[in-house]
């Protein structure tokens, strides 16, 4: 038994229209074809904290992704549905589930998924269900947490109706996370994961219960057994998060981290360089923000991680995450400079010019230029910066062909190139100087 709880004049006040009716149309089209039809999981979750947080005066965002469930066909009804519409329709044969593509009036691209009812989850070995569940009740169930683990009625007559079977609700009011039934990280460990995500994402606790059978499955190798792939998806969704270091400081000290990738073990050291990351990746995007195009945030975030990894535990794990084939070269060759220049130190004069940097660090990939930053002591920071900015609009007004034309030939070129270039970055010449050097 639980609580119902009607919340369509909330719904109604909360949602945008375009989103609202939306939903009363599908509810409608369920009608129609005789079949039950439910929103559920992260949009009735964030549905709840706006609508309370309306109350509190606060604005929340509200999702514009949205996951349909029916008890009946979910494909025949997502045809159904993406005809009255005249949305787009995708299915996706091998999950037997299928994604509807809407165009509203502002032009926004509205995302519905839709899926039939699944019944299948686990329970403690031997154990059954007591009671005989309802399809919806089942399909909730079998999900990751309770705050994800709510349904709302979308067909007339009965639209906005939550259901909540197993105080789901207070969880998500009292700030917790909790698994629904004990083998749930086993079963899928990806949401040792998302446990943590959405822990810091909201500002809640993995309640004590949950907490153990996380660690349990830490500790007995169930991180190793899902494939790179999709924990990989799971590592870039909490750096998509507003702070992802949060998360990442509770993966590093429950050993997750350890687990992910092997021989690699998370250090204040270690912290450091993380928290840095994050502050040059900042200035970086106030700064110099054309170093951050195409930058990989978790190629970025692994450079950090997996510095001090050795090297045959770097194969395995670039191979397992799917990592560039330069990417442990690229690396080893940020640390080299690295090394090189912290030998170089006390060189001040050496140091102090621009073209000092320009020799380290040419033919760097952003992402090296970036990680550079996080590693270099902080009294060479400013110059390297400043390099950066003057690289970035540095042009020769002189090119190959008139080198050509002076007799010079093959690798003399680019020598002289890039001797010009050295001169221009020190201020030993002026801007357009260059022809009086050849
Ligand atoms: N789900 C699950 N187990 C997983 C992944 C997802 O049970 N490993 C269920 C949850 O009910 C979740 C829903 O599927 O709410 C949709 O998953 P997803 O889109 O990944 O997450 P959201 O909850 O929508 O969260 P976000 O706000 O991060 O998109």
């Amino acid at each position: 038994k639980y609580k119902s709880l009607n919340l369509k004049e909330d719904m109604e006040k909360t949602l945008p229209p375009s989103i609202l009716n939306l939903l009363k149309l599908i509810g409608l089209y369920g009608n129609e074809l005789g079949i039950n039809v439910y929103v559920v999981g992260g949009f009735v979750r964030d549905l709840l904290l706006a609508i309370r947080s309306k109350l509190n005066g606060a604005k929340k965002s509200i999702p514009y992704d949205i996951d349909v469930v029916v008890e009946g066909d979910g494909l025949l009804f997502g045809k159904y549905v993406a005809k009255q519409l005249r949305a787009k329709y995708v299915e996706h044969p091998k999950f037997h589930t299928c994604s509807i593509f809407y165009r509203n009036g502002e032009n926004k691209i509205i995302r519905i998924d839709i899926a039939t009812a699944r019944t299948e989850y686990y329970e403690e070995a031997g154990e059954l269900p007591k009671v005989e569940l309802s399809t919806i009740k089942k399909d909730l169930y079998r999900r990751d947490f309770s705050i994800n683990a709510m349904a709302i009625k979308l067909n007339s007559g009965s639209f906005g109706m939550l259901l909540d079977f197993f105080n789901c609700r207070k969880d998500l009011e009292e700030g917790r996370i909790r698994i629904l039934y004990p083998l749930s990280f086993i079963e899928d460990p990806t949401r040792i994961l998302r446990a943590i995500r959405f822990e810091q994402r909201f500002g809640f606790e993995i309640e004590p219960n949950t907490l153990s059978k996380l660690e349990e499955a830490v500790a007995n190798g169930y991180l190793e057994k899902v494939t790179g792939m999709r924990i990989r998806e799971e590592l870039e969704k909490i750096l998509e998060e507003p702070e992802p270091m949060k998360a990442i400081k509770r993966m590093g000290k429950m050993k997750i981290i350890f687990h992910l990738f092997e021989r690699t073990y998370y250090s204040p050291t270690m912290e450091k360089d993380l928290e840095k990351l994050f502050d040059v990746k900042n200035y970086f995007k106030n700064n110099l923000s054309n170093y951050l195009n195409k930058v990989r945030l978790f190629h970025l975030v692994l450079y950090v991680l997996l510095q001090y990894t050795p090297e045959e535990s770097l194969k395995k794990i670039t191979a397992r995450y799917g990592l560039p084939k330069d990417f442990i070269k690229n690396l080893m060759q940020v640390k080299n400079v690295y090394n090189e220049i912290s030998n170089e130190l006390k060189n001040k004069e050496k140091i102090s010019k621009l073209s000092y940097y320009y020799e380290k660090t040419n033919g760097f990939q952003n992402e090296q230029l970036i990680f550079l930053a996080v590693k270099l002591p902080e009294e060479l920071l400013g110059k390297y910066y400043e390099y950066l900015r003057k690289i970035e609009k540095l042009k020769l007004s002189i090119t190959g062909e008139d080198l050509l034309k002076k007799g010079y030939e093959g690798v003399q070129i680019k020598t002289k190139l890039e001797e010009i270039k050295k001169k221009l970055l020190n201020g030993e010449i002026q801007p357009g100087e260059e022809k009086y050097l050849i």
